[in-house]
């Protein structure tokens, strides 16, 4: 590599290392450490520093009890060697990084293996309060800690289950048109079901609602707005509401969903699969997410296997 290629670190949007791997069609990467720049780091400790008070008041406590696990440092972007080190004995889970997007179904299978596709970039100094693809502070700080706790693990895993059977259920209709539009619609289902839950959820705590959701956990401005704002709309998770409401993204979560527990989560997984089955997925509301091609085909080949 050039120079000016280490000289521009792992700098979401970029990162010569991450773009060559894709590039080459390299989806699963090794994390290359000494790319990080000094920037890369201070990246990393602005962001710590800065949602650490938030962290205390607003998450919940597996979250908390999550970063002292894997001993979560604050003053340099993470090793994720390090960070398996400690997760695995724990929950079986590992961070597993990736050049980029990983379409649906390898995604929700990578959970169902443990595994959790991390991205190993970070957002540049000047863009530290929104970027709309993931980074490592909102993978390693926003989601792995929760992999700590067994129980939510189990929720993961579940996601990957119901990911098998949606591609398995396509294999009994003859009709490609007919199959294609029931699975976007599944894919929709289980989409906005994560994005309220893993990514956006709430959980019901001692001092009222605490954050769970990484989307939540990893930044700054929305988990105080997400907790303390009067605007936001604060409702029992209800699998029939979740699954047809379309998603907004670019701005603050107007609606979030309130989870009693992460036994409470697991059920409701495993009713949304149960739903599966009965055909209620096949027909939800229309509305974001768009279900991309390569998100469609990755569950068709699946189900070839
Ligand atoms: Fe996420």
């Amino acid at each position: 590599m050039s120079q000016t290629a280490t000289a521009l670190g792992l700098t979401t949007g970029r990162a010569p290392f991450v773009e060559e791997a894709r590039h080459r069609g390299e989806l699963y990467i090794r994390q290359p450490y000494e790319d990080y720049t000094e920037e890369n780091h201070e990246s990393w400790r602005r962001l710590y520093a800065r949602i650490r008070p938030r962290w205390e008041l607003y998450a919940n406590d597996h979250f908390l009890r999550g970063i002292e696990a894997l001993d979560l440092p604050s003053d340099r972007v993470p090793r994720l060697a390090d960070i398996n080190r400690r997760l695995q004995p724990l929950t079986g889970f590992q961070a597993r990084p990736v050049s980029g997007y990983v379409p649906g179904f390898i995604f929700f299978d990578c959970l169902r293996r443990r595994e959790f596709p991390t991205t190993i970039t970070i957002r540049p100094l000047d863009r530290m309060d929104y970027l709309p693809e993931p980074d490592i502070f909102h993978d390693v700080a926003g989601h792995v800690p929760m992999h700590t706790e067994r129980a939510f693990a189990d929720v993961l895993v579940r996601f990957g289950d119901c990911a098998h059977t949606a591609a398995e259920m396509t294999r009994n209709v003859a009709n490609r048109q007919e199959r294609d539009r029931g699975l976007i619609s599944v894919i929709k289902a289980m989409s906005r079901f994560f994005w309220f839950t893993v990514e956006f959820g709430l959980m019901k705590g001692p001092r009222g609602a605490c954050a769970y959701g990484s989307g939540l956990l990893s930044s700054y401005g929305e988990l105080e707005h997400a907790i303390e704002s009067p605007e936001v709309q604060r409702y029992p998770l209800q699998l029939e509401w979740v699954i047809n409401q379309g998603m907004e993204i670019d701005h603050y979560q107007p609606l979030l969903f309130i989870v009693d527990s992460f036994d409470h989560l697991f059920d409701q997984v495993s009713r949304l699969e149960q739903w599966m089955r009965e055909g209620k997925l096949n027909n939800v509301a229309p509305g974001l997410p768009e279900i991309s091609e390569r998100d469609l085909n990755s569950f068709l080949e699946a189900a070839l296997e």
